[in-house]
C-alpha cells in the first residue's frame, strides 16, 4: 500500500488538507472557507471550533476523495496561520472566548502604552519581533484582562493558551505544545536563549502555567485520537506557516528569498545559525528546529495582499471572484497614475503603523474599476518590493532570485510587474503549495520518509521564471511615486 504524509494548512481564511508522496507531488488536496467574524472596527475573531471542524472535514475529505486509509498516513504536518490567539478550558476544552486574530487591532493601544514606557527595545532584543499589536503577546494579555476570571485560572493551570498549531495538537492528540517557529511569534520568547522570557512573561503579566510546552518543527509530538481518522497517526511537523513555505521552497541557504502571495504577503529570507538583527524594521524570527539545529530568518510581512482582491470582489463588487482580477487588471496598459495603498488595517513593514488606513490617489475623470483594479494588483507588488529593498539593506550578500507561491503567484502579470520592481528574477516553483509542502517534509523527516534538507532541495523545480524588463530609471520613479501615496496613508486614524 503506498504510503504518504498529510499536511494540515490552517489559513487566516481557509482549511486545508493536501497528500504528498514520496517525491513531494500533490496526490490529492482538500479546502474549505471558514467565517470570519468583525465584532467591532479593527477587530478579527475566528471560532477556535469552527477552526477544528472545517481542519478535521477537509482532512478526512481528502483521505476519503482519494481512497486512502488512515493506516498509508506515515505522518501529520501542520502548518498554521500564526499569532493568532485562543485560550481554553483544559478539563472542558472549550475556548474561554473567540480567537484573536493576527489580522486583530484591538490593543494597539496597549501596544503604544508600552512604547511610551520604554519597554520597545526589551521585547524587540529578546524576541526579535517589533513592538505591535500583531503578535500573541498583548492578545493574550487582553484575553486574561477581559474575561473575567481568566487570569486567576490561568495562575492555578485551568487553562491553556495556544496559536493555531498548538489548538489543533490539542484537538487531534491530546497534547499541549507549540514548535519554536510558533513560539516566536507570540512576543513572549526568547529567540537567543530559545524559551519563554520571565522578564516579557511579567510585563504582560502572564502567568507560566498557561503556557505550551515548546517542540522542535520536526518531531513526533503525539499520535491522533484513533476515532479521527480510523488509525492513530504520528503528529511530526509543526511549523507556522510562513516559516513551513520557506522550508517547502528549499531557501536552506544564506540570502535565499521566498515571498508569498496569501492574505496578506510574507517575504522571509534565510539567515543562518544564528538570529539576524534587522537595521531596517524587519523581524528577526526563527525559521525551525530539525535535529537539534535551529535555524533563523529575517521576515518582512505585508498585511494586505491577497485580500485586496477580496476587497475588490466582496468590497467593491467590481470582480465575480478572485480569478478576474488578472484579466480587469489586464484590460488597461497601466493604471493610469491611480494608486491604491490597502492600508485597511494598518501597515506592517517596514513602516509598522497600525493608524494607517486604505487610501486611493491620482484619480482622474478618465479612471475606472479597471485601473482600480490594477492599482490594486500592482499594490502588491509594491509592497513586496519595500520589504526586498530593506531586506538587501539588511542582507549580507545579495538576493539573487525570489522564490514565489501562494495563490496571488499564479497571476502573471503580478510576477512580472514584481520582477521589474524589485530588479531581481521573480521564480515560481511546480508545486506552489509550498506551505503545506513545507509542513509535510517537517513531518516526513522525523518519520524518516525523506532523509536530509539535501534530498528535499532537490526535489524543488522551477515551474516559469519571470526576469526584470523595467529600466532603473522608470523603477526609481515608480518607487517614489508609491512612497509618496504610502505617506498619504500613514497616520490617518489617531
Ligand atoms: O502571520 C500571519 C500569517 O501566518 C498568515 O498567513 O497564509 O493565513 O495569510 P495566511
Amino acid at each position: 500500500m503506498k504510503k504518504y504524509i498529510l499536511a494540515l494548512d490552517q489559513g487566516t481564511t481557509s482549511s486545508r488538507a493536501i497528500l504528498f508522496d514520496h517525491r513531494g507531488q500533490i496526490c490529492g488536496s482538500a479546502a474549505q472557507e471558514y467565517p470570519q467574524h468583525y465584532p467591532h472596527p479593527g477587530w478579527v475573531e475566528h471560532d477556535p471550533n469552527e477552526i477544528w471542524n472545517s481542519q478535521l472535514t477537509v482532512a478526512r475529505k481528502v483521505l476519503h476523495d482519494n481512497g486512502v486509509e488512515g493506516s498509508q498516513i506515515l505522518a501529520i504536518g501542520i502548518a498554521n496561520q500564526r499569532e493568532t490567539t485562543i485560550v481554553w478550558d483544559r478539563k472542558t476544552g472549550e475556548p474561554i472566548a473567540p480567537a484573536i486574530v493576527w489580522q486583530d487591532r484591538r490593543t494597539a493601544e496597549m501596544c503604544d502604552q508600552l512604547r511610551a514606557d520604554g519597554k520597545a527595545k526589551l521585547i524587540t532584543d529578546a524576541t526579535g519581533l517589533e513592538l505591535d499589536a500583531y503578535f500573541s503577546a498583548t492578545k493574550l494579555k487582553w484575553l486574561l484582562d477581559h474575561v473575567p476570571g481568566a487570569r486567576e485560572r490561568a495562575r492555578h493551570g485551568a487553562l491553556a493558551f495556544g496559536t493555531i498549531d498548538s489548538w489543533l495538537a490539542w484537538k487531534l492528540c491530546g497534547v499541549h505544545v507549540t514548535d519554536v517557529s510558533n513560539a516566536a511569534r507570540t512576543m513572549l520568547f526568547n529567540i537567543h536563549l530559545m524559551r519563554w522570557d520571565a522578564d516579557l512573561l511579567q510585563l504582560f503579566d502572564i502567568p507560566e502555567e498557561i503556557l505550551p510546552q515548546v517542540v522542535s518543527s520536526s518531531e513526533e509530538i503525539g499520535n491522533t485520537r484513533a476515532a479521527l481518522f480510523g488509525a492513530s497517526i504520528p503528529v511530526a511537523g509543526i511549523a507556522g506557516d510562513q516559516q513551513a513555505a520557506t522550508f517547502g521552497q528549499a531557501c536552506h541557504k544564506p540570502g535565499m528569498v521566498k515571498n508569498t502571495y496569501g492574505t496578506g504577503c510574507f517575504m522571509l529570507m534565510y539567515a543562518g545559525r544564528h538570529p539576524r538583527v534587522s537595521h531596517n524594521r524587519l523581524l528577526s524570527t526563527v525559521g525551525w528546529r530539525v535535529d537539534g539545529r535551529t535555524d533563523y530568518l529575517l521576515e518582512g510581512a505585508v498585511f494586505m495582499g491577497g485580500a485586496t482582491v477580496q476587497w475588490l470582489r466582496d468590497g467593491l463588487g467590481i470582480i465575480q471572484q478572485s480569478s478576474d482580477v488578472e484579466a480587469l487588471a489586464n484590460s488597461v496598459p497601466d493604471s493610469d497614475g491611480v494608486l491604491l495603498v490597502p492600508a485597511f488595517v494598518g501597515l506592517g513593514a517596514p513602516h509598522w503603523d497600525p493608524y494607517a488606513r486604505g487610501t486611493i490617489v491620482g484619480l482622474t475623470r478618465g479612471s475606472g474599476k479597471a485601473h482600480i483594479a490594477r492599482a490594486a494588483v500592482e499594490a502588491i507588488a509594491y509592497q513586496s518590493a519595500e520589504l526586498l529593498l530593506a531586506m538587501q539593506k539588511d542582507a549580507a550578500i545579495p538576493v539573487a532570485e525570489v522564490r514565489a507561491d501562494g495563490g496571488a503567484a499564479r497571476n502573471d502579470m503580478l510576477m512580472q510587474f514584481q520582477a521589474d520592481l524589485l530588479g531581481v528574477p521573480v521564480v515560481r516553483p511546480k508545486v506552489t503549495e509550498t506551505t503545506a509542502l513545507g509542513a509535510a517534509y517537517l513531518a516526513g523527516l522525523a518519520v524518516g520518509y525523506w532523509e536530509s534538507q539535501e534530498e528535499i532541495a532537490a526535489q524543488w523545480e522551477c515551474e516559469r521564471r519571470f526576469e526584470p524588463a523595467m529600466s532603473a530609471d522608470q523603477r526609481g520613479h515608480l518607487l517614489a511615486r508609491w512612497a509618496r501615496a504610502v505617506e498619504r496613508a500613514r497616520d490617518w486614524e489617531h
